[in-house]
């Protein structure tokens, strides 16, 4: 089956923080998930870089808008391997192929006749490049999101009939009540549309850096809608020479952030139907990092660099922290004390420390060969349909509940061993068959969690297995008692070294 996942792409008017590390950490490790049980996965990132948002602060650098962009797409396409983001493609809206695909595309939504000419008179967030309606004003004029004055906006421009699309959305959100996840982020799409929806300018008039309206190369297209027509445009060139619309659209997940649920749970299906183009199956709508209660973003500055904490610790306790401490589709606090806290007891101790005694003990006691024998079958139950449920949760995108009944399994594998204490066994010649059978188990319960975690932290994870000498991510290895008897250990550095 295949299995097509996006993340927003990036505004370039900045360069990438925690929160863009976020999304594309949680999508990556889906991907990733979704590799090992054998889907045909696509997996697409990137930047974009039209409109109000980047034109703004090139002109306040004194830049050109593509100067601005090309610098700091670099920055984002950077992050990808540091972030050990497996992405299919890159994408940037400044390219060319996906320039005339957003004009082709969008050609055919007004010869369908959902496109007329009309005045835009309102509101609107240059940084969102949004235009606000009623329920979207905070205090005096301001954006609620970034907490800056709006501008009122008055100008001759293309619109789209959104309106007409108020039945199927509807509709939409009636027969598929998991086309949005969680389910209260579809309630709140769905109260938008149930408000009424109000046609949405199409292009705009007063700027230039964008996408040229083909009827009308006065305007530029709205840069929402050429940034959402990215998920389809890219599959049209992301392999030179080939098309890999058919094989992967329509796409099965796209992983967004609250912030930006109205133009994908809203804009996007109407913009959809309007181009006779199918829908994606799920929106997945995350929380906001926070810090200190306050959402962390460029514009309030307040954002925790990724690089740093990776410097510092390495790209996999970033992945781990960030799916870890906030649960995923929730808000949450992020603080280098709650990082510092789960790495040293987590990481370092249940999962590192876990690892590294196995590994010692089997070499100190048995010269490295993984004893040949039975596992511990009260153990075995214990991780008995543990992948099963693992996959079931990866399937709606629950990627920290699918973490913690992982995690339970590490934190039940730190108790077996103090429950069999395998120092004690190794000082009596008649417990021979008992340590080995404790320390064949450790062995497999450990292979068993390192599969599960791998798409979590593919370094860390990949480095056990290999000591383990069973490298074999395939999901169907992914139960207790499949590695079948045998195989030796090698020394291992510790994963996650204590912090100094
Ligand atoms: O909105 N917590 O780009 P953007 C969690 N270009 N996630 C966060 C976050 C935080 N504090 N800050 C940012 C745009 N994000 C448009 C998208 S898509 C067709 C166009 C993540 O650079 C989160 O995924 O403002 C959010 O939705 C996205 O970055 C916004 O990135
Ligand atoms: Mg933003």
């Amino acid at each position: 089956m295949s299995f097509y996942i996006t993340t927003p792409i990036y505004y370039v008017n900045a360069q990438p923080h925690l929160g863009h590390a976020y999304t594309t950490i949680a999508a990556d490790t889906l991907a990733r998930h979704m590799r090992q049980r054998g889907e045909d996965v696509f997996f697409l990132t990137g930047t974009d870089e039209h409109g109000e948002p980047v034109a703004q602060v090139a002109e306040r650098e004194g830049i050109t808008p593509r100067e601005l962009a090309d610098r700091n797409a670099a920055r984002f396409k950077a992050l990808m391997p540091r972030i050990e983001a497996s992405n299919d493609f890159f994408i940037r809206t400044s390219d060319p192929e996906h320039v005339a695909k957003v004009q082709e595309i969008l050609q055919r939504v007004h010869d369908n006749g959902h496109v007329y000419a009309g005045i835009y008179e309102g509101w609107y967030c240059p940084s969102c490049a949004d235009f606000k309606t009623e329920s979207e004003i905070g205090p005096g004029n301001t954006c609620l999101i970034h907490e800056i004055p709006l501008l009122r906006e008055h100008e001759q421009n293309w619109f789209f009939r959104l309106s007409s699309f108020q039945e199927p959305l509807e509709r939409l959100y009636r027969d598929q009540p998991d086309f949005v996840l969680p389910r209260i982020r579809a309630n709140e799409a769905r109260s938008f549309i149930d408000q009424g929806l109000q046609d949405v300018s199409l292009s705009r008039a007063n700027l230039r850096w964008g996408v040229p309206v083909p009827w009308d190369p006065e305007q530029v297209f709205y840069v929402w809608f050429d940034a959402l027509l990215n998920y389809v445009t890219a599959l049209s060139y992301a392999r030179p020479g080939e098309d890999l619309t058919e094989r992967y659209w329509p796409a099965t997940f796209h992983f967004i952030g609250k912030d930006i649920l109205k133009f994908h749970g809203v804009y996007w299906p109407a913009l959809l139907m309007a181009a006779d183009l199918e829908l994606p199956e799920h929106l997945f709508v995350h929380g906001f990092l926070l810090m200190d209660d306050k959402k962390m973003s460029k514009s309030l500055g307040n954002v925790l660099d990724p690089f740093e904490v990776m410097d510092k610790y390495g790209t996999d306790a970033l992945r781990y922290y960030c799916l870890r401490d906030v649960s995923f589709g929730q808000d949450g606090n992020v603080s280098p004390a709650s990082f510092e806290t789960r790495y040293d007891t987590e990481l370092a101790n249940e999962y590192g420390n876990l690892a590294s005694r196995t590994i010692a003990m089997i070499i100190r006691y048995r010269d490295g060969a993984i004893p040949a024998v039975d596992t511990d079958p009260e153990l075995a139950g214990d991780f008995g349909g543990l992948a099963a449920e693992v996959a079931a949760l990866a399937d709606r995108a629950e990627l920290t509940q699918a973490l913690d009944v992982i995690w339970q399994r590490v934190r039940r594998l730190n108790r077996y061993v103090e429950e069999r204490a395998p120092w004690q066994l190794a000082k009596d010649a008649a417990a021979a068959p008992a340590l080995d059978q404790t320390l064949a188990s450790l062995v497999e319960g450990i292979r068993v969690v390192s599969v599960l975690l791998h798409p979590y932290m593919p370094a860390s994870a990949g480095r056990l297995l290999e000591a383990l000498d069973a490298l074999d991510l395939d999901y169907d290895r992914a139960r207790f008692a499949e590695r079948g008897p045998g195989g030796r250990v090698t020394a291992l550095e510790p994963l996650f070294p204590k912090s100094a």
